[in-house]
C-alpha cells in the first residue's frame, strides 16, 4: 500500500481530485468506480471546479458506484444517486447514461446485483476505483463478515452503520435496512484503488487497517493484497499509527 498523509481535509481532496483528473486526461474512456459519504465530498467539488476551468472532461468516462440503499428513488434526498447527481453528476460533462449505480428499488434485487456485475464486466475492468471506509472497516456496505469472494449483493445493514448513517435521516426508523454494494472481490478487481480516509474518528480505523491482520472481520484489510492501492490520509486519521512512515 502506498500512504500518502497530507494536512487536512482540503488538501485530501485536492490531491485525489488530481490523480482522477490525471487519470481521465490520460485515458478519455477512463472507467471510474466511486463512492459516497463525507470523505469523497471534497474530491467531487475540486472535479467539478477543475472541470468548469476546463481542465477535464468527463464525455467518454463511464463510471460505476459502490452501493445504493435498497428502497430509496433517485428523488430522495437520502439516496446515493441523489447525492452523486447533487455533489457531481449534475456539475460536469459525463452523459447520463455514463453513470452508472445499482437500482435500490428493482422490483428482482438479486437480478439487479447479478445485472450490475455483468454491466461492469462488459465495459472491461474498473481502472480506478475511489473507496472511503467505514468506522468498522466496511467498504462499500461489506460489513464485517463478509466474504472476501462476494460480488455485488443485497446487505442487511449493521446497527452500528444504521447509526452512524442516521444523521442524514430525519429518524432512526427512516435509515434503510438493506444495501446493494459491489462484492470484495468485485471491488479487488479493479486495476487501481485509492482509500480516503480523513478525520480524528477515523484514526483508530486507520491504525488498525495498515497495522492489523487480513481477515473478514474487518473488510478493509484485504486491501493489503491488492498489487496498486494508494491511501490518502490525512494528519487526523493518521495519528494513532504507530509505525509511521516519514
Ligand atoms: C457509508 C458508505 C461507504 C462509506 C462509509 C464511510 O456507509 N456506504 O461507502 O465509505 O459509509 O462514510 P463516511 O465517509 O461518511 O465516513
Amino acid at each position: 500500500m502506498n500512504i500518502i498523509t497530507v494536512k487536512d481535509y482540503q488538501e485530501m481532496s485536492a490531491r485525489a481530485g488530481e490523480l482522477l483528473i490525471e487519470k481521465v486526461n490520460t485515458d478519455r474512456k477512463t472507467v471510474l468506480g466511486l463512492a459516497t459519504g463525507s470523505n469523497p465530498e471534497g474530491m467531487y467539488a475540486y472535479l467539478a471546479k477543475k472541470y468548469n476551468e476546463g481542465n477535464v472532461s468527463f464525455s467518454d468516462v463511464q463510471t460505476f458506484n459502490l452501493d445504493e440503499y435498497v428502497g430509496l428513488d433517485e428523488e430522495n434526498p437520502n439516496s446515493y444517486k441523489y447525492y452523486m447527481k447533487h455533489h457531481l453528476f449534475n456539475h460536469i460533462d459525463l452523459p447520463v447514461q455514463n453513470a452508472h449505480l445499482p437500482n435500490g428499488t428493482a422490483a428482482d434485487l438479486a437480478g439487479e446485483c447479478n445485472a450490475y456485475e455483468k454491466k461492469i464486466e462488459e465495459v472491461g475492468k474498473i481502472d480506478l476505483q475511489v473507496l472511503g471506509i467505514g468506522l468498522n472497516g466496511h467498504i462499500g456496505f461489506n460489513e464485517p463478515g463478509t466474504s472476501f469472494q462476494s460480488r455485488t449483493h443485497i446487505v442487511e445493514l449493521d446497527a452500528s452503520t444504521r447509526q452512524a448513517n442516521a444523521r442524514f435521516f430525519e429518524s432512526m426508523d427512516e435509515v434503510p435496512t438493506q444495501a446493494l454494494t459491489m462484492g470484495i472481490a468485485s471491488i479487488m478487481s479493479s486495476k487501481e484503488i485509492l482509500l480516503l480516509i480523513s478525520g480524528e474518528g477515523k484514526a483508530e480505523t486507520l491504525a488498525k487497517l495498515l497495522e492489523g491482520s487480513i481477515s473478514e472481520d474487518f473488510p478493509a484489510s484485504i486491501l493489503h493484497e491488492h498489487p496498486n492501492v494508494t491511501v490518502i490520509a490525512d494528519e487526523a486519521a493518521y495519528a494513532k499509527v504507530k509505525n509511521k512512515q516519514s
